[in-house]
């Protein structure tokens, strides 16, 4: 080997070698080590990988966990808006006292009556153990997304996500009865969950 070879991979080991040492620096300053010695183990979560949730919308506000509230909103909702909102349900369900269960149940008289009760409809397991009756907030919660309230439920509805909407429908379903339930009181409206 002459004397220029000699020094070409000389000069290349040298670099090689600071590029190294310049790697591991660089690394100390953005991967500090936790316990100040040396490049171990910590680092496989120096740097988590944090997937903020979107929004469907892709709007910048995240979209709210779960239902609104909507109890404040009964006593002036629109039930004609709600009649007419009814049509997103019609396709599975009658309305009317007396009516043939479909592919869901009739909903005369629902709000209130416990739930998977109506005689002669085939429920889901889901729904049939799933206890309690159809109060205000209970309809709110299911209409909002019925298959995150009732996990497995066979209601093939994406969802009411306007709280008005929502509101509407429930004072339609409630006015749907020879005997409407109660509003609720100011004292239940100031409780339900926020
Ligand atoms: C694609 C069909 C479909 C649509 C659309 C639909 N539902 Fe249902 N619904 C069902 C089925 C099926 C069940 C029974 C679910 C089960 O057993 O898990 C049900 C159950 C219900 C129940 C519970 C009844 C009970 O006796 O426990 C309510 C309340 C209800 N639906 C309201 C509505 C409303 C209000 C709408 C419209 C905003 C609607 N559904 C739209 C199919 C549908």
């Amino acid at each position: 080997m002459d004397e220029l070879k000699f020094n070409k991979l000389f000069a290349g080991v040298l670099l090689a070698g600071l590029l190294l040492m310049a790697g591991i620096k660089a690394g100390d300053i953005l991967v500090p080590s936790h316990d100040g010695h040396g490049h171990g183990g910590e680092h496989k979560n120096s740097y988590p990988i944090e997937v903020a949730e979107v929004a469907d919308t892709g709007a910048a506000v995240a979209a709210p966990a779960g239902p609104e509230p909507i109890l404040a909103l009964l006593a002036e909702a629109d039930i004609a808006a709600g009649m007419k909102l009814a049509k997103k349900c019609t396709a599975c369900h009658v309305f009317e006292e007396g009516g043939k269960n479909k592919v869901g149940p009739v909903l005369w008289n629902i709000v209130n009556a416990d739930k998977g009760a109506i005689d002669g409809f085939g429920y889901s397991a889901a729904l049939a153990g799933f206890g309690g009756a159809w109060d205000y907030s209970a309809l709110n919660a299911f209409l909002y997304k019925p298959k995150a309230y009732i996990e497995g439920t066979k209601m093939n509805f994406a969802g009411l996500k306007k709280p008005q909407d929502r509101a509407n429908m429930i004072a339609n379903l409630r006015s749907l009865s020879a005997a409407p339930a109660a509003l609720p009181t100011d004292a239940e409206i100031a409780s339900e969950a926020q």
